[in-house]
């Protein structure tokens, strides 16, 4: 749906009204920050989601503590507590498709989220469909049994501008991912002629892309590499995934990790330069297993960054926000720390928000002591349940993609 109304109902300070309102009058496609008033996302959907299996890039592993969502004949979600050890002692980790009540709960609150964004005027576009995330892989250089779900475009895909930009991947299941999304794209090139349409090399994802025995490193080993960055992808291919990035208007911050290596960053850097972005590397050295960035650093608007207090950031890095002026706001620990038995990811799921602008955060409904800071520091926070997402790769940040703010490329850090 076009985007009738360009009302600039969030005037900080900081923002120029009048090169907003050019900026998003000419293009379609046009997202610079995470912050700039939402007009149009995409949220991602957990239809016929499959475990991931084992690869170079990721080794899942049960979560003994968890438990999982369900959902019920009467269509409410609920939690069973506790059955990550029991899953682990029978099963260990499971292959195929992922059970069609977690499913339904996933996909319930991701519908939920479609339709709290829809009634606050953004347009929602969900995932076209296309692939079968039951076939395996088979290319010259890898195999693998099956694919994964289309539930976090926010790892795939990145709008800088008016770009969208495909990201290489890092993860073999996730190779062809994007073709979820491949008939929305063209639908939205078609409309928009401003829009520009690009997808980063695709890495060969061959064993030699792989750092095999960084896996069996003892957590000490580690430590001892912690400053080498050094992570399962090697550096001989540049590789990212887009939910490494991190954008603030001109500058694009992007996280060394275990899914974005330094050749990736560096071609992040020469693609965007053309265009007046600077890309800057982000490292957070105490996070040994580090891959995505919306758990660790989240700009919330022009001046603030929400961060992860058991991740901070290597200090010559802070340096580029400190001279500028920003401030970093360290996340309370999550209200509510367990993670369903088959999440890969960390209880800082917490803090991976989406801003609906400068002033309105959506936020897990659980996450209450993160409510209440953020209503502290002026903004509304929208609460949603989303806990029944979690086990299928993220958050509120991870399950959607921004296609249209109301921003600009404005250097927010002169
Ligand atoms: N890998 C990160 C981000 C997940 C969305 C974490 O688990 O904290």
């Amino acid at each position: 749906p076009p985007r009738a109304s360009l009302r600039l109902e969030d005037d900080s300070p900081r923002l120029n009204g009048a090169s907003l309102a050019a900026a998003a009058a000419a293009t379609r496609v046009n997202a610079w920050t995470e912050w700039g008033t939402l007009r149009e996302v995409v949220v991602g959907d957990a239809h016929n989601a499959h475990f991931p299996p084992r690869s170079p890039a990721l080794r899942p592993a049960i979560n003994r503590e968890g438990g999982q969502c369900f959902l019920e004949p009467d269509g409410s979600v609920v939690e069973a507590e506790g059955i990550g050890a029991l899953l682990e002692r029978s099963v260990g980790w499971p292959a195929g498709r992922k059970a069609q009540r977690t499913i339904d709960a996933a996909n319930q609150q991701l519908d939920n989220l479609a339709a709290v964004l829809r009634r606050r005027g953004i347009a929602v576009r969900r995932p076209s469909g296309g692939v079968d995330w039951s076939a395996p892989i088979k290319t010259p250089f890898f195999d693998a049994p099956n694919q994964y779900c289309a539930t976090c475009p926010r790892d795939i895909v990145a709008t800088i501008g008016n770009v969208v930009l495909e990201a290489s991947m890092s993860r073999r299941d996730r190779y062809f991912e994007v073709y979820q999304y491949r008939d929305m794209i063209r639908e939205i090139w078609r409309a928009d002629p401003a829009m520009l349409w690009k997808a980063a090399p695709k890495p060969s994802c061959a064993d030699r892309m792989y750092n095999s025995e960084w896996w069996d490193l003892r957590t000490e080993e580690r430590y001892a590499q912690m400053r080498n960055y050094s992570f399962c992808i090697t550096n001989e291919e540049p590789i990212f995934d887009a939910a490494d990035i991190m954008r603030c208007g001109k500058d694009i911050f992007v996280q060394l990790s275990m899914t974005a290596n330094a050749a990736g960053i560096e071609w992040l850097a020469r693609e965007l330069a053309p265009s007046g972005v600077r890309v800057h590397t982000l490292r957070f050295p105490y996070d040994l297993a580090p891959s995505h960035l919306d758990c660790t650093f989240v700009p919330l608007r022009p001046g603030l960054v929400l961060t992860n207090p058991e991740r901070p950031i290597a200090e010559e890095d802070a340096a580029t926000f400190a001279a500028a002026g920003w401030r970093f706001l360290d996340a309370p620990q999550p209200t509510n720390p367990s993670r369903p038995w088959a999440s890969q990811s960390s209880k800082w799921l917490s803090m991976n928000v989406l801003s609906l602008s400068p002033r309105v955060v959506v936020a897990e409904e659980q996450e209450v002591a993160l409510h209440r800071l953020l209503e502290a520091e002026g903004f509304e926070v929208v609460k949603v349940p989303f806990r029944a997402v979690y086990e299928f790769g993220g958050s509120l940040h991870c399950a959607t993609w921004d296609l249209a703010r109301d921003d600009c490329c404005e250097d927010f850090f002169p």
